[in-house]
């Protein structure tokens, strides 16, 4: 159950006064559903409690004192109630509480009376015991989420004990001493054992990566941008959610606007993201020199009717194959500024501005440049979950080409520009939509996957509402 609750966490976490370009908002259905699982998680660690060795001694009158060992104190059966686990504002944090528990145990006695031993078994019962834990949700210096105790109370209603074996009788008369003295030290253990737990989390929130490499180009920065925001009914967790070039990591230009996810109650949790973390992507990938491309006519479909070579560019530019008679061509296409995402109700829209450089292969391999055209396009995206899947589909809204320098000569645009838009449309993006349609997996834990997921393109951000289901077998629990 550990990993799971730390996967839980860590799907949470992924001061600068920044604005989070990823929020992660965790409802009470989620907080709920967590707590279920992790019900599984607290019984496990109580059937492994063994007490340490409780000693001391009993007066037996003038005969002075027995000295007594219960040793080898371990719990055998718990009966948990569902606990109630909630947000807890007043610690920024969560409160969980347990009340009715009932637990068995069974250990040894040994007494030492001078050089008389004795020894045997006993049975300890527990009853009505509650336990209430507040924890304090936060953020550590390198934008980890960390957790700390605040407070820890237990009670413990009554104690049954029964002694087994040897001259248990003498035990008889102090039982009540006994039962005092139990109740005392059981009662003193059960909250460090919680709190021992909260540092186990802790330790494991401190050493998870916040900064992630998505593939050799690009990683992703998640820590925290500020202290969890926790209300009545969920919390709020503000990412950096910037992805930046592994190998220039510059900061873009531009900064994340702050975004406001709508409250979805009836998801276990929602992740929003602001077009801020696409275009930082695009930033990572122009300042790294990725956005550039070298065409040539091998890569035209054989079929089109227009081919990279001076001949048949001449339909374009009629004093092109003058001036270069018979010659294969190349194009080197560029951004010339960062391409721009921009988040719209229901599509994602990008902007490209990019210039083309034209050439002509001379016999002897040199690149003669023949003209210079600016290309600006912008495209319209929808994306939809369907079957687990991310899917998508793309269209070019506006293109246009522009000449911007030419060394053979001015020529009109409008027929090329049409010839290039029509060849985008019917052999660039058939392929490019194959490809959103087949889509991309949502991202899956080894504990847990995505149900019910839903996403909505808003002004500014993306959403996705999700349902998890964690996915655990018996010996995840370990
Ligand atoms: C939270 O704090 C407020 C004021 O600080 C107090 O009135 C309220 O009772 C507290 N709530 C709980 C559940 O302790
Ligand atoms: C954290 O990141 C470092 C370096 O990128 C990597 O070597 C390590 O395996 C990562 N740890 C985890 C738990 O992912
Ligand atoms: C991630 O962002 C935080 C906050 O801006 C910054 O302090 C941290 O150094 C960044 N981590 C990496 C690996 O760039
Ligand atoms: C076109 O480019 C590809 C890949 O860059 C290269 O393998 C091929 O030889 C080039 N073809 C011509 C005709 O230059
Ligand atoms: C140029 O392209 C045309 C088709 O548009 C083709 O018929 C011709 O053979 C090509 N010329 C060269 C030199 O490749
Ligand atoms: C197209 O993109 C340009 C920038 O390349 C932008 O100024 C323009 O508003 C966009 N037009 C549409 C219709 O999206
Ligand atoms: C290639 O040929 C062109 C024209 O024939 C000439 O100007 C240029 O210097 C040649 N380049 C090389 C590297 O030989
Ligand atoms: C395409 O872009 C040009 C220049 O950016 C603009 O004048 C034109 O209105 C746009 N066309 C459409 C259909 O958006
Ligand atoms: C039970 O306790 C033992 C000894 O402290 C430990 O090695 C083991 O991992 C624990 N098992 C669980 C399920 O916590």
């Amino acid at each position: 159950m550990l990993p799971s609750v730390i996967a839980v966490l860590m799907l949470l976490s992924y001061t600068c006064g920044e604005n989070p370009a990823i929020q992660v908002i965790l409802t009470n259905k989620g907080l709920q559903y967590g707590k279920h699982t992790g019900t599984d998680w607290i019984q496990e660690i109580l059937e492994n409690v063994t007490l340490p060795d409780i000693s001391g001694k009993f007066p037996i009158g003038r005969l002075g004192s027995v000295d007594y060992t219960l040793s080898g104190i371990s719990i055998t059966k718990v009966d948990l109630p569902e606990p109630s686990v909630e947000f807890y504002p007043n610690t920024t944090g969560l409160k969980s509480s347990m009340s009715g528990l009932s637990v068995a145990l069974s250990g040894e006695w040994r007494t030492h009376y001078g050089i008389i031993h004795d020894g045997g078994t006993l049975d300890l019962a527990l009853f009505s015991v509650s336990v209430m834990s507040i924890v304090e949700l936060g953020k550590d210096a390198n934008g980890h989420l960390s957790i700390s105790s605040v407070t820890c109370t237990c009670t413990i209603g009554d104690v049954a004990i029964q002694f087994y074996g040897g001259a248990s009788w003498i035990f008889r008369p102090f039982v009540p001493f006994f039962k005092g003295h139990i109740k005392g030290e059981i009662q003193s253990r059960i909250c460090p054992k919680v709190e021992e737990v909260i540092v186990i989390l802790e330790d494991h929130l401190q050493v998870m990566n916040v900064s992630f490499d998505v593939d050799q180009v690009l990683s992703l920065n998640l820590s925290l941008t500020g202290l969890p925001v926790i209300d009545a009914s969920s919390l709020n967790l503000g990412l950096k959610g910037e992805l930046y070039s592994i190998r220039t990591h510059k900061e873009p230009p531009f900064e994340a606007q702050s975004f406001t996810v709508p409250q979805q109650h009836s998801y276990m949790f929602s992740v929003g993201m602001s077009e801020f973390t696409l275009n930082s992507a695009s930033y990572g990938c122009y300042s790294d020199g990725l956005l550039q491309a070298t065409v040539n006519d091998s890569m035209i479909p054989p079929l089109s009717p227009v081919h990279l070579n001076t001949t048949s560019m001449g339909q374009f530019i009629p004093q092109l194959p003058k001036l270069f008679p018979g010659l294969l061509m190349s194009l080197t296409v560029y951004a010339r500024e960062v391409p721009m995402f921009s988040l719209k109700p229901d599509a994602v829209k990008l902007d490209f501005q990019g210039t083309v450089k034209a050439f002509a292969i001379l016999p002897n391999d040199t690149q003669a440049p023949l003209f210079t055209l600016n290309v600006d396009s912008n495209f319209s995206s929808k994306v939809w979950i369907s079957g687990g899947r991310l899917e998508g589909s793309t269209e070019m809204e506006n293109f246009t080409l522009t000449l911007i320098g030419s060394e053979v000569g001015t020529f009109q645009t409008d027929a090329l520009e049409n010839v290039v838009k029509m060849g985008i449309e019917m052999a660039v993006l058939p392929k490019v939509n194959v490809i959103l349609g087949k889509g991309v997996d949502l991202p899956r834990m080894k504990s847990a996957q995505l149900v019910n997921s839903v996403l909505k393109v808003d002004e500014g951000f993306i959403v996705l509402c999700s349902d998890a289901e964690v996915l655990l077998t018996r010996n995840d629990f370990k």
